[in-house]
């Protein structure tokens, strides 16, 4: 049964979708079935794995309103054991065409994930930058979150917000007897030179204490670079920093998760 971890911070820019396909390449080269869902109508992440939206077929809002089976759906990322749900702006509407059906809007992602699921080992949710219905709906359907904090001031800022719609989302699943887990917080464009950036790692570290992940993303411009040739750092740069960062959060991952089933 894969493990579902949706990745969201409502703040923009702080690298939930870097995050979410070089992890998911990560994962994925170290011989894990992945499978990436773009649910940010922005398609950062289908763009950033070299997926044109003139070349598609089905997308996860297809998915979700029941224009299209989800195992259909999977397009294959050439050359790693890497499936993605691509998506496009018609996402943004998703919200409103939902509602307007019979369903429990805020379980039908995770209705769909559940068809899917004993396909892989991984399955990783990019959210869009707000506690909307789609982020609400990836961390009803998720069984932990990962939260990408940008390395700078006011970090923390935020972050309650997202932590007080944590608690009441694992509140709504716990009537139904589903469970949501902290994955961790993973500190990113860290400035190594700069002397406030390690006081802010020093601050967060503090406040979240186990909850940080070891690994911290340092600023890279293999990470920007990368998705202008559609593809991960790790294909782009094997031998960078950033790439070997990525590795290592994976590994943290696959051994955090180490005695449970994935
Ligand atoms: N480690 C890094 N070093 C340098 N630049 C980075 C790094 N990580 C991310 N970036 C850049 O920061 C910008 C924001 O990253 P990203 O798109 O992953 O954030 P996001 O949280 O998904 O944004 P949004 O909220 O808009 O979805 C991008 O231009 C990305 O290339
Ligand atoms: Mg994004």
């Amino acid at each position: 049964m894969g493990k579902v971890i949706a990745i969201a911070n409502q703040k923009g820019g702080v690298g939930k979708t870097t995050t979410s396909v070089n992890l998911s390449a990560s994962l994925a080269a170290m011989n894990k079935k992945v499978l990436l869902i773009d649910y940010d109508p922005q398609a950062s992440t289908t763009t950033s794995l070299g997926i044109h939206r003139q070349s598609l077929k089905n997308t996860i809002e297809k998915v979700v309103i029941g224009d299209a089976n989800i195992k259909k759906s999977a397009v294959h990322v050439k050359d790693m054991s890497l499936d993605i749900i691509p998506t496009t702006i018609e996402l943004s509407h998703l919200g409103m065409k939902v509602r307007s059906t019979e369903l429990d809007e805020m379980y039908i992602l995770r209705q769909r994930i559940e068809d899917i699921k004993n396909d892989y080992d991984y399955i990783l949710i990019d959210c869009p930058p707000s506690l909307g219905f789609l982020t609400l709906s990836a961390l009803h359907a998720s069984d932990s979150v990962l939260v990408p904090v940008q390395c700078q001031y006011l970090a923390i800022d935020g972050l309650t917000q997202l932590l007080n719609t944590v608690h009441s989302v694992q509140k709504n699943l716990k009537v139904n007897h589903y469970q949501l887990s902290i994955e961790g917080v993973l500190i990113t464009m860290l400035d190594k030179r700069s002397k406030a950036g390690w006081q802010i790692v020093h601050e967060l570290k503090e406040y979240f204490q186990d909850g940080v992940f070891d690994t911290i993303i340092t600023t890279n411009v293999a990470v920007q670079n990368a998705p202008t040739y559609g593809i991960p750092v790790t294909k782009y740069a094997p031998k960078s920093v950033a790439s070997k960062l990525y590795k290592s959060l994976a590994k943290e991952i696959i051994k955090r998760n180490a005695t449970q089933k994935v």
